[in-house]
């Protein structure tokens, strides 16, 4: 009865596995929107009725567990490669490579060099497009940073670089209609970049009027978003969506900033990275441990050498990272050589540990559990979950598909009932093993002996002269047989 449950469980549990319909000829759908600096928690603090119903509908996670250094162009790159920053290589939004000899800011770091340091970096829309399907599959991209430069040699199949002041709902349109193109040049995967709520955080700060006035706007756009995809049939049961951010916001004033030459000879390093954190070059080797001395009795602010950063930074083996890493405490700031000091009220790129670090994470759609608030995953996983649903081949990354399993349709089950055939198979392999012990013993204990040959320290415990045989039992043994 016990070994029926089990193989009944365990066919269960093989048949709730989700399979891929190789047969369907239409291909997965999925739209990707991240809005640059959306705080985990905004939308608690700013009451967002779409991003309410989005929960309704699909999964909100509680944040999202992201990467060192928690800036725009390094995170945005980890979210769609998997990779950490050390491992692909966009370690800031400026960056000093030794081996090229160059340096990049967002708006100059248009070169394949930047964004294929690495030759395992690969965009997930570039893994959409190499994917060995019988179909065509194209991916459409917008504003992301990086999309208008081949990486590794390839391209989006459309895509758009980044326009600032771009409204969000010409955005919306493009993107739909490319989905909604013809079957020989439409999109399955839409990607979308839009630079706020990040640029009102930087300048007003994260608890503002301002604030609460883009995020409303946001919200609309994610009501559009809505009644698109409930509009047409065909998305409202097959379009899985994701909005997703890349970093959060905290709250800066210009009381809590030290500018570097007020505390090192500037004639002997350079120095780059944002105003929370900076990677340091050391002209002559000879100088890091004065240089060092003199940064690491600066309150407020950790200083580490190269070899000493944090493992959990995952940010150390990479040239384009300095000879020492400058990072704020949460709010202080640091103002590199030759940059101007700012008003801002708002920053981010501090230890990805730090709670006002963390974006958010909604999806819903087919793939998606329904009014489920999940646990956090990690940035790096998002490139595993967005595999999965792309029915692609999961590519050896820094994230994990078993670490997003929790929000998919098919997989508490299946957990569950893993445990279970676990447990199943534990208990037969314990009463296997109790049977073949006992039988051990019993043909230990039990031995077959003429009765005119048994010795007389044996009692005799069955005579049957008939069968010839006579079963005895030592003393010490007497008790076990008896039970
Ligand atoms: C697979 O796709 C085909 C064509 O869309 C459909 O007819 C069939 O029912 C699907 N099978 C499964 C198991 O979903
Ligand atoms: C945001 O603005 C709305 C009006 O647009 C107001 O009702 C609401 O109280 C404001 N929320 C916060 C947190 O300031
Ligand atoms: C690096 O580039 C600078 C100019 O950008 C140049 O002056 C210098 O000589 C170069 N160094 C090497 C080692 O090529
Ligand atoms: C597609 O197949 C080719 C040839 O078998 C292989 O080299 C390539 O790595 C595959 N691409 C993907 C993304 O699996
Ligand atoms: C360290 O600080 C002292 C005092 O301001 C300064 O004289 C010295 O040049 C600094 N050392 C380095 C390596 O910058
Ligand atoms: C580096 O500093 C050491 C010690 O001050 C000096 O001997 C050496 O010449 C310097 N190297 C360069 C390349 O300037
Ligand atoms: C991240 O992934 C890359 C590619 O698979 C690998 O080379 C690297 O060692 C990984 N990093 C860590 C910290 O596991």
């Amino acid at each position: 009865m016990f070994l029926f449950i089990c193989s009944s469980l365990l066919i269960v549990s093989i048949q709730s596995i989700p399979i891929l319909n190789t047969t369907s000829s239409s291909l997965p759908l999925l739209l990707v929107i991240s809005f640059d600096g959306f705080r985990w928690d905004y939308p608690d603090i700013y009451d967002l009725p779409n991003f309410k119903s989005i929960l309704k509908r699909g999964v909100r996670v509680k944040h999202i567990e992201n990467s060192f250094a928690t800036v725009t162009f390094p995170s945005h790159y980890t979210m769609v490669t998997g990779l950490f920053e050390e491992t692909h290589g966009i370690v800031a939004n400026t960056i000093y490579d030794p081996v090229l000899n160059d340096t990049a800011i967002v708006s100059t770091m248009t070169d394949t060099k930047w964004w294929s340091q690495n030759p395992y970096s690969q965009p997930i829309w570039i893994s959409n497009q190499l994917a060995n399907d019988s179909n065509q599959r194209r991916s459409g991209v917008i504003a992301w940073p990086g999309c208008g430069t081949p990486i590794n040699g390839h391209r989006p199949y459309k895509y758009e670089n980044y326009a600032a002041k771009r409204p969000f709902d010409s955005v919306l349109k493009q993107i739909f209609n490319w989905f909604h193109e013809p079957t020989d040049t439409n999109i399955n995967f839409g990607v979308v970049y839009h630079s706020e709520p990040d640029f009102t955080g930087h300048r007003f700060g994260p608890i503002s009027s301002e604030m609460n006035k883009t995020l409303h706007e946001i919200d609309n756009y994610v009501g559009q978003l809505l009644q698109i995809v409930d509009s047409d049939e065909y998305l409202k049961t097959h379009l899985n969506v994701i909005v997703t951010s890349d970093h959060g916001m905290h709250d800066v004033d210009k009381t809590r900033r030290i500018r570097l030459e007020r505390y090192i000879d500037t004639s002997l390093f350079s120095a780059y990275g944002g105003n929370s954190f900076a990677n340091i070059f050391v002209n002559n080797i000879s100088d890091i441990d004065r240089i060092y001395q003199n940064l690491s009795v600066i309150p407020n602010y950790e200083v580490y050498k190269k070899s000493q950063i944090p493992d959990e930074y995952h940010y150390r083996s990479n040239v384009r990272i300095g000879d020492i890493l400058i990072v704020g405490k949460v709010g202080y700031e640091i103002i590199t050589p030759g940059i101007a000091e700012t008003e801002s009220l708002g920053n981010h790129g501090y230890d990805n540990r730090v709670e006002s670090m963390h974006p958010i994470f909604y999806g819903f759609g087919p793939v998606f559990k329904n009014n489920l608030l999940a646990e956090p995953f990690r940035s790096v996983d998002l490139y595993p979950l967005m595999s999965y649903i792309l029915h692609l081949n999961q590519r050896q990354t820094n994230g994990s598909f078993d670490n997003v399993k929790h929000i998919l349709i098919g997989y508490q089950q299946d957990k569950f009932s893993k445990y279970l055939v676990i447990v199943c198979i534990i208990s037969v392999t314990i009463i296997a093993l109790i049977f073949t012990i006992c039988a051990y013993r019993h043909s230990r204990q039990l031995v077959y002996v003429q009765s005119n040959q048994v010795p007389v320290e044996y009692h005799l415990l069955s005579n049957n002269e008939e069968a010839g045989s006579n079963f005895l039992v030592t003393d010490s043994e007497d008790e076990e047989i008896n039970t």
